[in-house]
């Protein structure tokens, strides 16, 4: 009946993320009485343009607190959406937009919208009967994704000194989701092991991988390929590496200074070091090697290295696709990191991953270093068949969830289940 999915009510609150920052929950009722929720994540290496996060300011939580935001689901989202069918995405976000008014979504706030827009989409999936991945993929959303998995956390997530952000497992040579996973854990443990046979610490940073000090990147990288062997696997074959470079606030007018070390470099140099340590160890994948305004660098260093490996756009691209467009144009990365709370709405994540696709573009769903128990990428990345997920190190349980909620969806599709493995590879 027409009527089980029209908005009854609607309301936000505002909840603790993974580093106990306040973040907002949408919650919304249908007529027929179904009741779903959806949360929102928040990064800490935040690029200049994704949408806008609203913060009240002032003395709670630091200013962090997101009330101002919450009230905004209340009124005025609610009475705009009151009797709105759920199933009718496009318009629900459409309608958002067009009250807020705003490029960046900075009037009602793109955490509020967010969180109404998957809130929605989750009752739309209840109402009828379906798991999420099902009602947005249908029967074509099939593709477990490849789990990029964070195990040494480095940048702004981790009080250690390592200046690239995020050091990531890929365990491409598993036949199945779940085997990629146990790879991925084993690797971990293995790495957590060796950490502690060398006095190194195991204590984890943001996203769960360990941060413990080392010399430099080489020493991180030659740690993770002696774990991989250690679990028993086979570097570059079984598991390769991939990296989250994170430079955008690296550049200080046109040289890239390492925030920890202090050293720096030209954007050349830069590349050539990238291009050394991919030659070098099984890299398969760097984002942001260069800064986010940078698209004739990313062009650069896409002709450089996109041959061989995926050269990823996460701060260039913030999951905008005008941005996205003018990085086709350039030849820009041939990535592109797919984080909703970049762009605000359901739609245009959906739109942004179209776009990808049709032009070749890799396509990683991402979490955010501030996370929730929300689970919404994980179904997202198997309804769009993206490929690819970034959700942090098979550990603390705002990271587990995504994994544990990829495996329910691989015991429900059962035969049907395809794992790409080493088919999402570039040239290596
Ligand atoms: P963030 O980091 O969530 O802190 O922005 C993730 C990333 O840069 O990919
Ligand atoms: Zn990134």
């Amino acid at each position: 009946m027409k009527q089980d999915f029209r908005i009854a009510s609607l309301y936000g609150m505002q909840i603790l993320d993974s580093r106990g920052t306040p973040t907002l929950r949408a919650c919304v009722t249908l007529e027929g009485g179904v009741e779903a929720w959806a949360s929102v994540p928040s990064g800490a290496s935040t690029g200049k343009f994704e949408a806008c996060e609203l913060r009240d300011g002032g003395e709670a939580y630091g200013g962090k607190g997101v009330l101002r935001a919450a009230g905004h689901i209340a009124d005025p989202i609610a009475a705009l959406l009151k009797g709105q069918d759920v199933r009718d995405q496009q318009e629900i976000d459409a309608r958002m937009r067009a009250m807020d008014g705003t490029e960046q979504k900075s009037n009602l706030g793109a955490n509020a919208m967010l969180a109404v827009s998957l809130a929605c989409a989750h009752a739309a999936a209840a109402a009828s009967g379906l798991a999420l991945y099902r009602y947005l993929g249908g029967v074509h959303g099939v593709t477990l994704p490849v789990p990029m998995m964070n195990i040494f956390n480095g940048g702004e997530h981790a009080g250690n000194n390592v200046d690239i952000q995020e050091f990531m497992v890929m365990p491409v040579g598993a036949a199945r989701f779940s085997e990629a996973l146990r790879m991925g854990v084993e690797v971990y443990h293995a790495l957590g092991r060796l950490l502690h046979a060398r006095g190194l610490s195991t204590a984890v940073g943001d996203e769960g991988g360990y941060a413990p000090n080392v010399d430099n990147e080489e020493q991180a990288l030659q740690l993770i390929v002696e774990a991989i062997e250690q679990a028993g696997l086979r570097p570059g074959q079984d598991v390769c590496i991939a990296l989250d470079a994170a430079t955008s606030d690296w550049l200080q007018q046109d040289r890239y200074v390492f925030p920890k070390k202090g050293s720096s470099m030209r954007a050349e140099e830069l590349l050539q070091y990238f291009s050394y340590l991919a030659d070098k160890y099984p890299i398969v994948s760097i984002e942001d090697p260069l800064a986010q305004d940078d698209f004739e660098g990313f062009a650069h260093a896409t002709r450089q290295l996109g041959d061989a490996i995926q050269v990823v756009g996460d701060d260039l691209f913030v999951t905008n696709t005008d941005r996205l467009r003018c990085g086709i144009q350039a030849g820009s990365a041939n990535a592109i990191l797919i984080k909703p709370n970049q762009i605000g709405t359901l739609s245009e994540t959906l739109e942004a991953v179209r776009v990808a696709v049709r032009h070749g573009y890799g396509t990683i769903l991402s979490h955010r270093s501030g996370e929730t128990e929300d689970t919404t990428i994980a179904d997202i990345a198997v309804a769009t068949n993206a490929g690819q997920i970034k959700t942090g190190a098979p550990a603390r349980s705002e990271r587990t969830c995504k994994y544990n909620r990829l495996l329910a969806i691989e015991r429900m599709l059962g035969d049907a289940a395809i794992y790409p493995g080493r088919g999402i590879l570039r040239g290596k």
